[in-house]
């Protein structure tokens, strides 16, 4: 049987338009691991940083967090690879809102990659969803998504979370 990130990468390089990004976050541990495997498939451009200020650790305090960045067709990004919001800063566990899901991200910080890689109308894939961060920032910023997640409860998170996205752009128009 072929390898799980074998076939997972490959799937993105099949799916993904012309001119289309990829991000993958990442630690120090995984991104040796990641890096040639998704080379085997996009062309992988550079690695960004989220830095998040301060966090928590005691052989050095982790701070950042790493995202492979992969793209088909021609290089045209702008901007610094590290990035931060000042709000967020500390470990995981500091996020908006409340926190309903052990590895959730700020909104914020999908926000920016979203509106970094794609237009209004766009469609936006996240196979690991988890509490629909990014399926929320897609919503918000009027890009179209699909996600997949492997646990009800966390399906389930997601779309709560969705819902309240909907009625807030209800009563913000
Ligand atoms: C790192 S978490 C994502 C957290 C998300 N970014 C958020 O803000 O909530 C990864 C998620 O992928 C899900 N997952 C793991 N293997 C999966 C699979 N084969 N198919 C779909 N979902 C999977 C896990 O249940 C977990 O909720």
């Amino acid at each position: 049987m072929r390898p799980f990130f074998d076939s997972l990468f490959s799937e993105f390089s099949r799916v993904i338009k012309e001119n289309g990004k990829v991000y993958i976050f990442c630690d120090w541990r995984t991104y040796a691991f990641y890096y040639p495997i998704l080379l085997k498939y996009i062309n992988v451009r550079n690695m960004l940083v989220w830095d998040k200020i301060s966090g928590p650790g005691s052989s050095y305090a982790f701070i950042h967090e790493l995202i492979l960045f992969a793209e088909k067709g021609t290089p045209c990004m702008k901007g610094s690879n590290i990035f931060r919001f000042p709000g967020f800063s500390g470990g995981a566990k500091k996020t908006n809102g409340e926190m309903v899901h052990p590895t959730q991200k700020p909104v914020e910080v999908i926000e920016k990659l979203i509106t970094d890689s794609t237009k209004e109308g766009d469609l936006v894939l996240d196979c690991f969803m988890g509490s629909g961060t990014t399926a929320v920032a897609a919503k918000k910023l009027n890009r179209n998504f699909i996600g997949y997640e492997i646990q009800e409860k966390y399906i389930e998170i997601a779309k709560r979370r969705l819902m309240q996205v909907d009625l807030e752009l209800t009563f913000k128009a």
